[in-house]
């Protein structure tokens, strides 16, 4: 049901004074509250309370333009307008099946003073769980294209909280997280990561959102954008004595922000605030903050699990390219054909792994290195690498498009645009057209490296623009995407639901050729990465300690295998990649059950225990069945913790299989020792679990007739 009310105050400038220059709005259930007021400079100032206590301090709200005055101060207030809003939507895919969206809104009108007055709109939305905010500008005779130098927005927090966090960068979020006070940001940015291979870290206390913060209070709040559409993505630069936060938007070559043309609005910002860590978690304010579905055909879009030629490429097994540097036909001064490298993407290898999708009911096969281009891709900033459409010789593409559909399965396209997005733009028609031709309707995306246009970040408004027009023409073309190395997810899966997911993150690679993941890390990623949708964080890694394939590596995940089948539960992703090789996955066939069960896509998740970089346990309903399935993890402690399944309906029996750490386990020094009991239980039944340091558990629940 949809109300809308509204309430329009014309405040007419000779009586502006007369008039109170402040305004609150609290959330439906009262427990938020927004003021805003007109301070004696003519800026419009904000600040929040949760639970009667500020959570946001009177903070700014402004611009810098190229070459005009700053869209700051100097206001006065044109018109106030508010509103409620209720409805309940239904997702296309997501963690519940239906959603609610239920805020109280205003909107405030400021003018400039003066002879060319320009005119700002600034339109907050108070929900039950957090606020959002964003400008405006109308279409105005002072302000037509104009340049954004500097967003001024500021969120003035009340302390020196704790927070979770990576250091400010443009180019890249694949960090680890620092988890600190406020005032040592500074100090511990310092710390910088060999592993990620496009860093463009921003010197200073900057950090990027989702942000998650903890005040002394045990009030969690968390910062961050929705709907970042042609505008930049938002840092955050830190004042180390007041802790106040100001946004800090990517720039772009010649160092501008964002090119504006009235009318026009910026993607909201987000505070997400709770005195309960899992209300964070289950919020659904940022998607509820983004446009509604706009794709007229979704039928293409289907939620699965997927494999794929994939790791033995990151453990060296095969390789992307086919020939080593060389061109097939290469022939060595020998005269001899040169040896080839193993090359991954094969007929064979490829036909293999559709078979194993077909055989455990996956949707997808995702193939890397399918096409020409990868001898010479990585870290040349050059421009022409890929075509997109161009198979190596041993892989039958149209072939083995049509041997998987003839066992129902999917396979999921991979273009590595290698940071050469010019060059991807020039392909893309000629690629999506290729990929419907055979019936591909997933495509992995990639942005490996430094970005050309030459000088653009990953994080800048071209680039931002860049993923949404691959998102759309793929749409066109009935293709779902996900995307490796794009600027952070923020809630447009709403509105274009053939957004699948993303990576934007430290993902489970880096567990196989870095110093990896520390165990807490997926504590924290739903925390902040997933706040704005889903992740392709690759979990399901059974053979976990990369020695078992060279003696020599050190290499391993930071995890026990029980808590990698945990992740399927906790990390929540329409597309889940089971990323073992097929044959790790026959060596333990009783867990890997799990994997062929868990479904990806919810009637309803509930969240029974979190705390960021700590714990997290929840549970999910099967959208096609009376399944639930919970997953629960820890970070580097091991946890005892007892689950009483008061979720599962009454009168009802359930058979329940609970994957758990062995006795022994231990992700250093005992990853794969893991138990599978079965039992059955009723809504009064209470489960104990006891997670392994790294661990984690994993259960399914099956009524019983
Ligand atoms: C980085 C991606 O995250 C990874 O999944 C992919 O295999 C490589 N790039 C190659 O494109
Ligand atoms: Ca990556």
């Amino acid at each position: 049901m949809k109300i809308k009310k509204v309430l329009t105050i014309i405040l007419l400038a000779s009586s502006c004074a007369a008039f109170a220059q402040s305004f609150t709005v609290n959330s439906p259930n009262k427990k938020i509250s927004l003021s805003l007021h007109l301070n004696a400079a003519g800026a419009l100032v904000y600040h929040v309370n949760y639970k009667n206590k500020p959570i946001i301090e009177p903070s700014n709200l402004g611009f810098k333009i190229n070459d005009q005055a700053d869209l700051l101060n100097n206001f006065s207030i044109l018109q106030v307008d508010s509103s409620t809003f209720n409805e309940t939507w239904t997702p296309v895919w997501g963690e519940t099946k239906t959603i609610v969206n239920n805020y109280k809104e205003i909107a405030i009108t400021l003018k400039e003073k003066g002879d060319k007055p320009r005119i700002l709109q600034v339109v907050f939305k108070v929900f039950n769980d957090g606020v959002g905010f964003r400008y405006h500008f109308p279409e105005q005779p002072n302000l037509f294209h104009f340049v954004v130098a500097d967003e001024l927005s500021t969120f003035n927090l009340t302390g020196d909280h704790k927070i979770w966090w990576m250091p400010g960068d443009f180019d890249t979020n694949e960090y680890t997280y620092n988890t600190s006070q406020i005032s040592e940001i500074e100090k511990l940015a310092k710390k910088r990561d060999g592993a990620i291979f496009t860093a463009t870290p921003i010197k200073g206390a900057f950090v990027q959102t989702p942000l998650m913060i903890k005040t002394k209070d045990n009030v969690y709040v968390n910062i961050h954008e929705a709907a970042l559409i042609n505008y930049p993505a938002m840092d955050l630069k830190f004042n180390l004595s007041t802790f106040e936060a100001t946004s800090t938007l990517a720039n772009d070559a010649v160092g501008n922000k964002a090119y504006m043309r009235a009318p026009c609005s910026t993607p909201w910002r987000t505070i997400i605030v709770s005195d309960d860590a899992r209300d964070i978690i289950a919020s659904k304010t940022i998607l509820n903050l983004n446009e509604p579905c706009k794709l007229t055909n979704t039928n293409y879009i289907k939620p699965m699990k997927y494999c794929g030629i994939w790791l033995e490429m990151h453990l060296g097994l095969s390789t992307w390219d086919f020939a080593g540097g060389q061109s097939a036909s290469d022939a060595g001064s020998d005269g001899k054909q040169k040896t080839k490298t193993k090359h991954g993407a094969t007929t064979e290898n490829t036909k293999k792994y559709i078979d194993f999708a077909a055989k455990n009911g996956f949707g997808g096969v995702l193939v890397e290195g399918w096409n020409e281009g990868w001898e010479d891709w990585f870290g040349k900033w050059k421009e022409d690498v890929f075509d997109f459409v161009t198979p190596y010789p041993d892989y039958d593409f149209k072939g083995l498009n049509a041997y998987a559909q003839s066992k129902g399965v999917g396979m999921i396209t991979h273009h590595e645009t290698s940071g050469s997005v010019t060059n991807y733009e020039r392909w893309i028609d000629s690629a999506y057209r290729l990929m419907a031709s055979v019936g591909s309707h997933a495509l992995k995306s990639g942005y490996v490296g430094k970005i050309i246009p030459r000088g653009e970040f990953h994080d800048g408004q071209w680039m931002v623009n860049h993923y949404l027009r691959a998102i759309k023409k793929a749409a066109q073309y009935d293709i779902m995407v996900v995307a490796h190395e794009p600027v952070r997810p923020t809630g447009l899966h709403r509105t274009y639901p053939n957004f699948m997911a993303a990576e934007a993150a430290r993902g489970q690679e880096f567990n196989f050729w870095s110093e990896g993941n520390p165990p807490e890390h997926e504590t924290i990623l739903p925390f902040t990465r997933l706040m704005g949708g889903p992740m392709d964080y690759t979990p399901g890694i059974f053979e976990i300690k990369m020695s078992a394939y060279d003696i020599t590596k050190k290499e391993q995940v930071h995890s026990t295998l029980a808590k990698q089948l945990a992740l399927y539960v906790t990390m929540y992703s329409p597309l889940q990649m089971a990323a073992d090789l097929p044959e790790n996955y026959e060596k333990h066939l009783d867990a890997f059950q799990f994997i062929k069960e868990v479904p990806v896509d919810w009637q309803e998740s509930k969240y029974l225990e979190a705390e960021p970089g700590d714990f997290i346990t929840v549970v999910r309903k099967d959208k096609n069945s009376e399944n639930w399935f919970l997953g629960a993890i820890t970070d580097e402690n091991n946890r005892d913790t007892e689950i009483k399944l008061d979720f599962l309906s009454p009168n009802k029996k359930y058979q329940a299989i609970v994957y758990q750490d062995g006795k022994d386990a231990d992700w250093q020094n005992n990853p794969k020792s893991y138990a599978i009991k079965t039992i059955q239980v009723t809504l009064k039944s209470k489960i104990k679990l006891h997670l392994a340091k790294g661990g984690g558990a994993a259960i399914s629940f099956k009524p019983i007739n």
